[in-house]
């Protein structure tokens, strides 16, 4: 095996990983047979390489990623470019995970033929195996262009977040007997159009649970309680890698302090750095004793201390 000397080494071989590949052919099995999906998101080579080590059924490049990865304000201002990078790190630690990748604003609302164009290119240059679009029965004609085409599609209703200026923020959807016809109506033509699937997000639980009942393909919840057929989290949310005091809307449950973790481990890096703890012996390469003599003699008549007191 070849020994680096040097941090730039790659970060382990995803192709080892022995889980076999998930396909929709897996998730329509799991879904006949009431076994709930596991969706979470990544954003790029590290957080794709533990949620694929962690068994998810699915990894969803979300354009969360904007403000969670990016630190962007919303979602509005990320590209297609963008997200074809991110899906492209994302695809290559993912061995066995289906990966979806989100259609960003703006690159699908056009026009079926600009949707199926930026579809194709998440495909073909992000390497993702389905492409994700937010909207309900508006966007069937959309949903079913891509589809025809043979890229699969996992739809999003309910609360789409990239319309947060139409809905008036980030509002739960489906409280009034209108507003759940609605999402119903929403849900039925995303399947007709041809959806393997769809993300129903902040929904009323029990809403989102007759809206399943009445589907045949699965609903992957996010704020919309345990009768979905799968749920999705952002991963930085669950994983608690974030500030303390962020906002966590309700229905995240935070599975870990990433946070405290990475800061309790960088503090103590600062702390040793200054006072000189790190780097140990241990971390430093050998030099025999007569190479080293040599060595000073030739730097004997140089002078200068570089820094070091
Ligand atoms: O962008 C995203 O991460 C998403 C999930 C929240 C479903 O769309």
């Amino acid at each position: 095996m070849q020994v680096r000397h040097s941090s730039h080494s790659p970060m382990g071989d995803p192709s080892l990983m022995t889980r076999k590949k998930v396909t929709l052919t897996t998730l329509a099995s799991m879904y006949r047979k009431g076994e709930p999906i596991a969706v979470l998101t990544a954003h790029d080579f590290p957080s794709a390489h533990v949620a694929d080590a962690a068994g998810m059924d699915i990894i969803l490049v979300g354009d969360s990623l904007a403000m969670v990865a990016l630190g962007m304000p919303d979602t509005s201002e990320i590209t297609l470019d963008d997200m074809i990078l991110h899906c492209k790190s994302v695809a290559r630690a993912t061995s066995a995970a289906f990966i979806v990748g989100d259609l960003p604003m703006g690159s699908y609302e056009i026009s079926p033929e600009q949707a199926l164009a930026s579809a194709i290119r998440l495909v073909k240059e992000g390497h993702v195996q389905a492409v994700k679009l937010e909207g309900g029965a508006e966007m069937a004609p959309t949903i079913s262009k891509i589809t025809r085409a043979g890229i699969p599609v996992l739809g999003h209703i309910g609360l789409t977040p990239q319309r947060q200026n139409a809905l008036g923020g980030f509002r739960v959807q489906g409280k009034t007997v209108a507003g759940a016809q609605h999402v119903l109506q929403d849900a039925l033509a995303v399947q007709e159009a041809g959806a393997f699937g769809m993300v129903v997000e902040a929904v009323p639980a029990e809403v989102a649970a007759l809206i399943t009942q009445k589907l045949s393909v699965p609903t992957i919840g996010i704020g919309a309680g345990n009768g979905c057929s799968g749920q999705v989290l952002v991963q930085v949310d669950m994983t608690g890698h974030f500030p303390p005091g962020r906002f966590l809307p309700k229905f995240v449950k935070q599975y870990g302090n990433v946070w405290a973790e990475s800061l309790k481990a960088i503090e103590t890096y600062k702390t040793e750095v200054k006072s000189r703890a790190y780097p140990a012996a241990e971390h430093t390469y050998p030099i025999s004793k007569e190479v080293l003599e040599a060595f000073e003699a030739t730097t004997s008549a140089e002078g200068g201390n570089h820094g070091k007191s």
